[in-house]
């Protein structure tokens, strides 16, 4: 028996490369799981794989995580068939060419990687404490990035929307750190719950990331031609699958990990403060766009 079998799991992000590698593992080990997708079509044919590999069919969950009404719906259909949540895998993210924004009006890599898990984390928090009281123990799970190292100077507080300046991988670099300011944050806040929360680096993995689609035909092609020297997707899953589901972690909360091994993020990460910083300025962002709605 792992810590996930006939335990509820969501993964965001889970009809390609990492995420689904991590579903079909979970499945693997007896869990209930749940994929969260943006295109329905995708998540059929990864619910079809996850089935033919591992003998059961997930549940699909459209989440558009560009949008805040795609996000209430996505945590008000999970909540309505499910009152409980063992482990939230926060694994959906991109990098993107050019600055676009979400339904919001949020720069889409910001508000993908970073605020629309922020909101959808929070909805689901009810669940997950629920799980952690009635059945021991509760995880989230949020894949983040070393990239978060090229954002040597920390996030640019002035500009979080990259309205200023844009380029791809600072940008995605920048939403990476907010991943783990968010961990910890969120870490503090769940003490004593039975809910814990950790940060990952996967690895350099060959998955559909930094697609011509989304960063242009010669970056997509510099990626494919390392492929054959990145980890396998199923490589790359390895240590979201350790979060999710090794004993070893049970009760380990707000920190960092690569290869399924503790690891200290940029010393700039580890501030409390800033990560206080984002996590204020979050709920304001998320506020904002309920008070626009309401008036
Ligand atoms: N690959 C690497 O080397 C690497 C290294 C470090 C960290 N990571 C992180 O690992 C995670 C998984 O990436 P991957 O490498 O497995 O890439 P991937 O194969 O491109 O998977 C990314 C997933 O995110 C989903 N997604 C993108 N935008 C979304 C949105 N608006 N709403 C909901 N889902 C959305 C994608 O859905 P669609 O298929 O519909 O686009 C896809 O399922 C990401 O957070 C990435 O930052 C990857």
């Amino acid at each position: 028996m792992t810590a996930t079998s006939n335990k509820v799991v969501l993964v965001t992000g889970a009809n390609s490369g990492i995420g689904k590698e991590t579903a079909a593992a979970l499945a693997k080990e007896g869990a209930h799981v749940v994929l969260a997708i943006r295109n329905r079509a995708k998540g059929e044919a990864a619910a079809d794989e996850i089935e033919s590999r591992t003998g059961v069919r997930p549940e699909l969950l459209t989440l558009d995580l560009a949008s805040f009404g795609s996000i209430r719906e996505a945590a008000a259909t999970f909540l309505a068939h499910h009152d409980k949540l063992h482990v939230l895998v926060n694994n959906a993210g991109l990098v993107l060419d050019s600055r676009t924004t979400t339904v919001e009006g949020f720069e889409t890599t910001f508000g993908v990687n970073h605020l629309g898990h922020f909101l959808f984390t929070r909805l689901l928090l009810g669940a997950l404490k629920k799980a952690a009281k009635e059945d021991r123990e509760a995880r989230i799970v949020n894949v983040s990035s070393d990239a978060h190292r090229w954002a040597r100077r920390g996030l640019d507080w002035d500009d979080l929307q990259s309205e200023k300046k844009y380029a791809s991988f600072d940008v995605y670099a920048k939403s990476k750190l907010a991943n783990i300011y968010f961990t910890r944050a969120l870490a503090r806040r769940l003490e004593a719950t039975g809910v814990t929360v950790n940060a990952l680096h996967p690895g350099v993995v060959a998955t559909e990331f930094a697609s011509s689609d989304d960063v242009g035909f010669f970056t997509s092609f510099g990626f494919k031609l390392v492929r054959p020297f990145l980890k396998t997707s199923a490589q790359g899953a390895a240590t979201s699958i350790f979060l999710a589901s090794s004993p070893e972690v049970r009760g380990v909360n707000g920190k960092y990990f690569a290869d399924a091994k503790l690891k200290h993020p940029m010393r700039l990460a580890q501030d409390d403060a800033l990560a206080e910083r984002l996590w204020t300025i979050s709920e304001a962002m998320v506020a904002s766009v309920e008070t626009s709605a309401a008036a």
